[in-house]
């Protein structure tokens, strides 16, 4: 019987109660699969930095390392604002996809037929969505170099961040693109801002360099505040995207928005390196964030949290059978009506995090 290694870093806010709903969800699998799973805790964020003084203590990186795949809640929050830039809350997150090189981070989008009302945007524009953002996680002006402030006698300041991205970064991150809209409908579109940026430009030189290996997928290009305004306007238009990262972080959010809630939104984020597990080493984390505002309340909507879970055992382990079950358990128990607070309609009973928990633990276990 396989017996897997995940690294398990709740982190801060909500990110603790939704991720042990994860782990319990992924427990209740195993019963089915005969695989079994060794969690393992460790500190990240602000959690990190009240034990060590640190965002990504030593140890935690060191089991993330020799983990199958790690499960991440969420890191940051109003009391770790002020801490000096470089040991911020964030910094823990944004050193483990460095350190791994999860490059990839998928960032599926779907507007499931039962939660349609729950989106702010129209029934008429977000039903039928169903896309993935491929943001490129390890680049561009998140780790470009040189980057600092400068603060001049006159109390001026002169602050610097670097856009840049090899021909290597893009080919990498191009190619997660195109296999993945391979197994999807087979549309790619390449997000940019080519009338401005060099750096822009390259993308789209090597994004078009690489379609050439895959002629069964077709190729668009579309300029990124252009972008933004269709994903609100006609999300139905979009299959898969590929974006560096800024893009990225910010057209990922809007997505969120045509999947009713950011409560239900899970995400991968993949390096090359195969794992133990048979797939790529991956970081698996609900696109929400620490909520601070209802943290520790028990109402946060644990979904996302628990489909990132089930992105796990798809790409890292590949149990894809497990991985369905869980996807399937989901979309059952929002059948049912059941509704987390983010996501109920005014009238329903909102369940809690735990609530919602049991419920997809009994639907896994009954398959
Ligand atoms: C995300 C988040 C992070 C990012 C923050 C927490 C550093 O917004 O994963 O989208 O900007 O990448
Ligand atoms: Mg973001």
């Amino acid at each position: 019987m396989a017996t897997y290694k995940i690294a398990v870093l709740p982190g801060d806010g909500i990110g603790p109660e939704v991720t042990a709903e994860a782990v319990r969800v992924l427990r209740a699998t195993s019963k089915s699969s005969g695989a079994s799973f060794e969690f393992e805790e460790a500190l990240v964020g602000g959690a990190g930095i009240d034990a060590t003084g640190h965002p990504l203590p030593p140890a935690t990186l060191a089991l993330c390392k020799q983990a199958h795949a790690i499960l991440f809640g969420a890191v940051g929050g109003p009391k770790w604002e002020h801490v000096p830039h470089e040991v911020r809350a964030e910094r823990g997150l944004l050193a483990i996809r460095k350190e791994l090189d999860l490059y990839a981070n998928l960032r599926p989008a779907i507007c499931f037929p039962m939660l349609v009302d729950a989106s702010p945007l129209k029934r008429s524009v977000v039903e039928g969505t169903d896309l993935m953002v491929i943001r490129e996680l390890t680049g561009g002006l998140y780790y470009g170099e040189p980057r600092g402030v400068e603060r001049f006698a006159d109390g001026g300041a002169r602050a610097v961040n670097t856009m840049v991205y090899t021909t290597r970064e893009i080919e990498r991150v191009a190619r997660v693109g195109f296999e993945v809209a391979r197994k999807r409908r087979k549309h790619l579109t390449s997000v940019d801002k080519n009338n401005v940026l060099v750096v822009s430009q390259l993308w789209r030189e090597v994004v078009t360099s690489v379609a050439k290996d895959y002629p069964d997928v077709t190729l668009d290009h579309v300029l990124v505040d252009n972008c933004a305004m269709a994903l609100v306007h006609r999300p139905t238009q979009f299959d898969t995207i590929v974006t560096e990262n800024t893009f990225g972080d910010i057209l990922s959010d809007e997505a969120a928005i045509l999947a009713g809630s950011m409560g239900m939104l899970p995400s991968a984020s993949l390096g090359n390196l195969a794992g133990a597990g048979g797939g790529p080493v991956g970081l698996y984390e609900p696109v929400h964030g620490t909520a601070p505002d209802i943290a520790g309340q028990g109402v946060a909507n644990p979904i996302a949290a628990i489909l990132s879970a089930a992105m796990l055992l798809r790409y890292s382990l590949n149990m894809t059978r497990e991985a369905d079950r869980i996807d399937a358990a989901v979309r059952r128990v929002l059948e049912q009506g059941h509704r987390t607070r983010d996501i109920a309609a005014r009238g329903d009973k909102a369940l809690g995090t735990r609530e919602m928990g049991d419920l997809v633990v009994q639907h896994v276990e009954r398959g």
